[in-house]
């Protein structure tokens, strides 16, 4: 079967979850014979609730089956994904009646359908993606060493201050693959808005058959990840944008990554540029953020995620690093005044001197209604 033949029967596969689901939901309110109101639902009221709030779009029914998938086991999957029983019960009932699947006595999942299953992206651990990239590259991953210097062998990349480039540790770059790695639905497109962290050569080295395409107003890292790729063969697209411009690329993706100015502004036109590339299949947001110039306008930003129907699923704080460099005349200012406290240069120059969070946002195509049913705080609706 073609890759447009194998997304229809995933699709088909999807309707019939959506269906065991609501059902599901209808038989648990019947069940429930809760005091508060709800007996008086019909079965399309109820149907309506589970549309308008727990209805997953395609793309996180394909995490989820794949998270199911890679699993110890289904019950360690409610657990990663932090639902209940019943959602893993569901995907049961869901996997005897597609035979998609079928469970072990340890509830492991046991794939049937390989030839399509084997097409959603696989879940790796850091262990297994490091290995790969040292493998590949011929390299020993340093922890906390620049991510740029991974590659200096291949391409020596001037990281430039202008377009507030500063690479991340190694540790945080496979990092940020996992987190790729876990969340892609599909191996579609996915979108790099700014990639001086090379993110998309690691991750393409990690699993080539992703296709990436990386968007930057730099374009000497442009021609660095044009040149990689063409070297190792990987599936990476480039293109000129600026992310504060008119001319927005415009194209379907399944997800996006972008570790923007940490600034308020920053944030706001790199992820607006990512999101206007979503559809009715939804995405999936990999956002790299630090404090430092967000301070409290943090508030402001969670506004404007709920305005683009961006919704917080994870968040690893203080998930991402970056390496002492000397690249802005405050860093020389910085250093100094630890010099002046006595620790040594040699510390200064391996430990981290900026933290940042990993965010990951889910994007929900549809528009989520106001609430005006729940009776009780005890109404599980
Ligand atoms: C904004 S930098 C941030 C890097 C770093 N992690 C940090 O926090 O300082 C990330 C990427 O965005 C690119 N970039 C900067 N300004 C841009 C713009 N207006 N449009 C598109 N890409 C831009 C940079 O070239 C770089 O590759």
């Amino acid at each position: 079967m073609s890759r447009i033949q194998d997304i229809q029967e995933l699709r088909r596969f999807y309707r019939q979850f959506l269906e065991i689901q609501r059902d599901i939901l209808v038989a648990y309110v019947r069940k429930a014979k809760g005091a508060d109101g709800t007996d008086n639902l019909n079965d399309q009221a109820i149907e309506k609730i589970y549309d308008a709030y727990y209805r997953p779009s395609f793309f996180v029914f394909l995490r989820d089956l794949k998270t199911a998938i890679y699993s110890a086991s289904i019950f360690d999957f409610v657990k990663i994904i932090a639902r209940d029983s019943e959602y893993g019960a569901g995907f049961v009932e869901f996997f005897e009646k597609t035979k998609l699947a079928k469970l072990d006595k340890n509830g492991k999942v046991i794939v049937l359908k390989k030839d399509l299953l084997s097409m959603l992206p696989r879940v790796q651990s850091e262990e297994e993606i490091k290995s790969t990239i040292e493998r590949k590259l011929g390299v020993k991953i340093k922890a906390n060493a620049s991510v740029t210097d991974l590659l200096k062998n291949i391409k020596v990349f001037r990281t430039k201050s202008k377009f507030d480039q500063l690479p991340i540790s190694q540790a945080t770059a496979i990092f940020e693959v996992k987190k790729i790695l876990e969340n892609l639905p599909l191996p579609e497109t996915f979108l790099f808005v700014g990639d001086d962290d090379f993110i998309s050569v690691l991750l393409s080295f990690a699993d080539p058959n992703i296709s990436s395409l990386v968007i930057d107003a730099d374009e000497e890292l442009l021609a660095s990840i044009k040149n990689i790729a063409a070297k190792y063969a990987l599936n990476i697209r480039v293109k000129r944008a600026d992310a504060s411009g008119k001319n927005v690329v415009r194209e379907p993706i399944v997800g996006f990554l972008c570790n923007p100015p940490y600034t308020y502004k920053g944030v706001k036109t790199f992820v607006k540029y990512g999101v206007k590339n979503f559809a009715k299949d939804g995405g999936f947001v990999i956002l790299t953020v630090g404090d430092e110039a967000v301070g409290h306008r943090f508030l402001a930003l969670q506004n404007f995620f709920t305005k683009e129907n961006l919704m917080i699923r994870e968040i690893a704080k203080g998930a991402a690093a970056y390496p002492f460099t000397e690249l802005y005349p405050s860093d020389t200012v910085v250093k100094k005044k630890f010099l002046a406290a006595g620790i040594s240069e040699e510390t200064i120059k391996t430990a981290p001197h900026l933290g940042a969070s990993v965010y990951v946002l889910d994007y929900i195509p549809y528009k989520v209604p106001q609430d005006k049913l729940r009776q009780s705080i005890y109404t599980y609706l």
